[in-house]
């Protein structure tokens, strides 16, 4: 593997910091990584805290059988739950109270780097951009269906696209788009020259459809609604999301539950990727961590 594909788990020390209390303050209970990827958070956690539960929730069905590998050597110390982390519940049901939960929000970068998921812009592959492969609607059917103002609101609303509705234009006189270098090419020549930033103009309509497409905000919002119902009190919650719409739900939901006071907030500010980080893997850059520690208040809601 190049060092441009390798796999690094972005800001895992500072998850474990704020994931794992010291051991005197630790409470009983079971972990739940709800995004478990490449395992890269899964082993740490494996690692520091010993005779533990970690219960892994993937969407994709890929990197839940890659972590069953990893993790063998654990036995039955790991559980494994396939689908959306707003199943947490679910996934969780029967291990009691949680000394903690992370979301480490997006997708991979076997993910991205795999042209027949179809989520890169620079390879070709179909219009995809499904986690979980058993789901019905894929990024085809949200560019090539749908109003010209429909598609224009969701890249709009989603990511924040000032172009959206010369670049929803565009998309709908050049349908059908089956894959997405040509799903690129329509975006990037519906953006004027002057008015590209540094980014590829086509960066946030990817974004946006993929969004749609797994419903990133919905699956947000019910984690963020479930949390304080399944952690025990002491029980962290942790969050590294990458774009501000994300971080936005974040902030709000820790505040205005800190507010009830049935969380502590343990990151005022939103904390950022080193320096030393950011240089080693680039990806990291926009990545933003957010904790909350539970407390002993009655979640009423
Ligand atoms: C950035 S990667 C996580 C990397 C992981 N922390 C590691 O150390 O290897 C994000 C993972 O979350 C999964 N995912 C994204 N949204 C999800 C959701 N709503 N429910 C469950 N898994 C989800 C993706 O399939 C992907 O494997």
């Amino acid at each position: 593997m190049s060092s441009a594909q390798q796999h690094f788990p972005v800001m895992a020390d500072e998850m474990e910091q704020y994931l794992l209390a010291p051991e005197s303050q630790r409470p009983e209970g079971a972990y739940c990584d709800c995004t478990a990827g490449s395992g890269g958070y899964a082993h740490r956690i494996l690692s520091r805290v010993a005779r533990r539960t970690l219960v892994l929730i993937d969407r994709d069905r890929a990197a839940l059988d890659r972590c069953r590998r990893r993790f063998t050597g654990f036995g039955d110390r790991v559980r494994y739950f396939h689908g959306g982390f707003s199943r947490i519940g679910d996934a969780v049901s029967g291990s009691g109270p949680l000394a903690g939960i992370v979301a480490d929000l997006g997708l991979s970068l076997k993910q991205i780097n795999d042209p027949g998921r179809g989520f890169s812009l620079r390879l070709d592959g179909p219009l995809d951009m499904r986690f979980d492969s058993t789901q019905a609607s894929r990024a085809e059917d949200f560019v090539n269906r749908g109003s010209e103002s429909e598609l224009a609101d969701l890249l709009y609303r989603l990511a924040d696209e000032h172009h959206s509705r010369r670049i929803a234009r565009a998309i709908v006189r050049a349908r059908p788009i089956r894959n997405t270098l040509h799903l690129a090419e329509t975006v990037s020549a519906a953006v004027p020259r002057r008015q590209r930033s540094r980014i590829h103009p086509a960066t946030k309509t990817f974004q946006a459809l993929r969004m749609a497409v797994n419903d990133e905000p919905g699956e947000l919002a019910r984690l963020l609604d479930a949390a304080p119902r399944l952690l025990a009190p002491g029980g962290r919650f942790v969050v590294v999301s990458f774009h501000s719409g994300e971080d936005r739900m974040v902030k709000h939901s820790f505040r205005s539950q800190a507010g009830t006071g049935v969380y502590r907030l343990m990151t005022r500010r939103v904390v950022r990727p080193s320096a030393t980080e950011v240089d080693l893997n680039p990806p990291s850059r926009s990545a933003r961590l957010r904790a909350v520690c539970r407390t002993r208040q009655e979640f009423t809601q």
